[in-house]
């Protein structure tokens, strides 16, 4: 490396997959504005955002995110944005089966099309919404490991676990 500083300061192209509803956008929302809107609009064909995490060892890691669009009429164009990326958040809602099950389809769909060395997180998202939870904690703990897969629930409502994601991506990256 001509520039040693370059070493400490690593860049990710990350994608967020899943279902419409599940909170992608207010999950990128949260980690880039930390805000959070109850009356997100859904997402048009994918939208992009930056935000560069500084780490304890004054490692930074600036993430290029896309955010894609849910809703089924995107689906085909899924693949412009997870090719060539290093990390992938897929997002379930923990209060939806039908989210977990499209979690799955988008986890396959990485493992057939995707970088062979990409970096994948689960995520159920909506953990303030326990009382409705109806995907169990151990049964995607049990898919995420099977699949080489980080597992995490997270909140973009109260800010939960939110963090904590993205700096998971930096131990995969050194
Ligand atoms: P698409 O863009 O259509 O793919 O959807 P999305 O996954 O980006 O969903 P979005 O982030 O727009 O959130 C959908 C709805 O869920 C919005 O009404 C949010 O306010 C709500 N929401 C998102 N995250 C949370 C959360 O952690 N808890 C709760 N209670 N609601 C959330
Ligand atoms: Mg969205």
């Amino acid at each position: 490396e001509s520039n040693p500083a370059d070493s400490n300061n690593l860049r990710v192209k990350l994608v967020l997959l899943g279902d419409s509803g599940v909170g992608k956008s207010c999950i990128v929302l949260r980690f880039v504005r930390g805000q959070f809107d109850p009356t997100s609009k859904v997402t048009v064909g994918a939208s992009f955002l930056s935000q560069t995490l500084a780490l304890q060892d004054s490692t930074t890691v600036k993430f290029e995110i896309w955010d894609t669009a849910g809703q089924e009429r995107y689906a085909a164009l899924a693949p412009l944005y997870y090719r060539g990326a290093g990390a992938a958040i897929v997002v379930y809602d923990i209060t939806s089966p039908e989210s977990f099950n499209k979690a799955q389809y988008w986890v396959k769909e990485l493992q057939k099309h995707g970088n062979p060395d990409i970096v994948m997180a689960l995520v159920g998202n909506k953990a303030d919404l326990h009382e409705n939870r109806s995907v169990s904690s151990q049964d995607a703990q049990e898919y995420a490991e099977k699949n080489g897969m980080f597992f995490i629930e997270t909140s973009a409502k109260t800010a939960d676990n939110i963090n904590q994601l993205f700096e998971v991506f930096w131990a995969f990256h050194s």
